[in-house]
């Protein structure tokens, strides 16, 4: 495994690096792990994604990017554009560290379109040189030519109550004001958040406090990308905190992305929940959520996550010098206080041709033959609640990606344990969820080195990175009376080299 210098991971893109890349790329592309319908990092490392929006008639999404190679060097934003949610393009470069203010890093924010205009909020990674981190909360936007421009001044410098843990902008407009929601660490140490407003864009940025949460004090001992939607007549604060201990079945990841349905008091600077907060995934590897702004479908939000997570290793991807995946889509709606998260409606034309078929649990078409497709999207009907068992990628006498739900216990169990390649196992194999009101659908998304799993169309779900091999190629099914309809799939991401 490669080793990184400091300079190495201090590099920023420049015309010059063109050649290196492209044979980076050129390389990459032969990968079995590269993906066909998720968004994918060009080279080096993808994490969070940042300035999703709606602008312009397309959808467009931005991630944090070192560009030369799988470790979290020095971070620019990378542009891919989508008619639809579900075909992307590469775009290239948006942003790169040169100013004072981002000199060790564009990191993560969000967008705002104002006046026909595309705004981007983000932090500015400042060292000085002892190496102490400043935060900044810096301004840039799309300009005539095309080009990102940075406001010259930030927006929000250092704050003194706080540690150099300040970070990640949510830039929103709301009764006619700015308004800045930033994760941050208090001097104890505390996950908070904090609400800024202005009554301009790039100036007059005031502090308005601490947003509190009615009934808590703080989240763990950071705050990481936080986001505040309107989803119907509900808010949502979605946000990453840092330091959860795991409680059995939940918060089993290193850090673990969460939200809160509930109402929020601008006033008061109050957030009111209705209910304990909740983990947006149950899976492996799934960090870092954003919702687009709601330009488009105002009355549901649409959320990207990184399909990773901070200081997880992916060795088998990494030895090929690439790193991260964004996830599906997903589409948000609130139902009883809980949010209800399903692949956006354009995926459904992501099914290709039918493969596989069984009513009632009796084969109706049969095209696989035992065999495993490296890419499918499987729905599974259960109407009848019935125990399931599912293996994917298994070959004999293993199960490879289990998936296994007991109708007495009510237990739905994924387990990786079994494949031949793994990775962050130190943080678990296997998740379960107890189902309360038992299994009705799965509807799994297997890309050539990723899975989701929406689960009782979309009350969980369950993400993992995967990387199976060639030996790995059986699947194998049972369970009484259930439907189960196995589909190929279209290519919607194009792997081309545009940086
Ligand atoms: C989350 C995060 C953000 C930060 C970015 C840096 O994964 O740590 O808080 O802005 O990544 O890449």
């Amino acid at each position: 495994m490669k080793t990184w210098t400091d300079k190495e991971k201090k590099r920023t893109l420049s015309i010059y690096d063109h050649h290196e890349l492209r044979q980076l790329h050129d390389r990459i592309a032969q990968s079995v792990w590269r993906e066909k319908f998720h968004i994918q990092t060009v080279t080096g490392l993808m994490n969070d994604p940042n300035g999703f929006c709606f602008f312009d008639g397309k959808w467009h999404l931005f991630y944090q990017w070192f560009p030369f190679g799988a470790v979290h060097g020095l971070k620019h934003w990378y542009h891919v554009e989508s008619e639809d949610l579900m075909t992307w393009e590469n775009k290239g470069l948006a942003m790169k560290p040169d100013l004072l203010y981002d000199n060790q890093g564009c990191y993560s924010g969000s967008a705002l379109i104002e006046d026909g205009t595309l705004y981007l909020a983000y932090t500015g990674n400042n060292k000085d040189v002892f190496g102490k981190r400043h935060p900044y909360q810096v301004l840039a936007w799309l300009n005539e030519k095309g080009e990102y421009e940075k406001l010259d001044h930030p927006l929000i410098g250092q704050l003194e109550d706080y540690t150099e843990h300040v970070r990640d902008p949510k830039l929103f407009r709301h009764n006619g004001r700015y308004y800045i929601l930033l994760g941050a660490q208090d001097k104890e140490e505390h996950g908070k958040f904090l609400l800024f407003s202005s009554e301009e864009l790039k100036q007059g940025w005031k502090m308005e406090g601490e947003l509190k949460v009615r009934g808590y004090d703080h989240f763990g001992y950071m705050v990481e990308c936080p986001d505040l939607e309107k989803v119907g007549d509900d808010w949502v604060l979605l946000f990453s905190p840092q330091g959860l201990e795991a409680e059995g079945e939940l918060y089993n990841c290193k850090y673990n992305n969460v939200y809160f349905v509930g109402k929020m008091d601008f006033e008061n600077l109050e957030f009111v929940p209705e209910g304990p907060f909740r983990e947006l995934d149950r899976g492996f590897d799934f960090y870092a959520a954003q919702c687009a702004m709601q330009e488009e479908y105002p009355d549901t939000a649409v959320l990207v996550g990184w399909f990773g997570c901070g200081d997880y290793t992916y060795p088998i991807t990494d030895e090929e010098g690439w790193a991260g995946l964004q996830t599906l889509p997903r589409e948000l709606t609130v139902e009883n206080g809980r949010l209800l998260q399903k692949p956006a409606r354009s995926l459904v034309n992501l099914r290709g041709r039918k493969l596989f078929e069984a009513r009632n649990g009796s084969i109706v078409s049969d095209s696989m033959h035992g065999l495993m497709p490296r890419t499918a999207i499987m729905r599974l009907d259960d109407p009848e609640n019935e125990s399931i068992q599912l293996n994917l990628f298994a070959r004999s006498r293993k199960n490879g990606f289990a998936i296994s739900y007991d109708k007495f216990r009510r237990k739905l169990v994924f387990d990786k344990g079994d494949l031949i390649n793994q990775c962050n196992e130190e943080f678990g194999t296997s998740r379960t969820i107890t189902l309360e009101d038992g299994l009705k659908s799965l509807e799994i998304y297997l890309d050539r080195s990723s899975v989701e799993v929406f689960v009782n169309d979309g009350e969980y779900v369950v993400s993992a990175r995967i990387f199976p091999t060639a030996e790995e190629n059986l699947i194998r099914m049972g369970g009484k009376n259930i439907d189960l309809v196995i589909y190929d799939t279209n290519t919607t991401v194009e792997d081309s080299f545009v940086i």
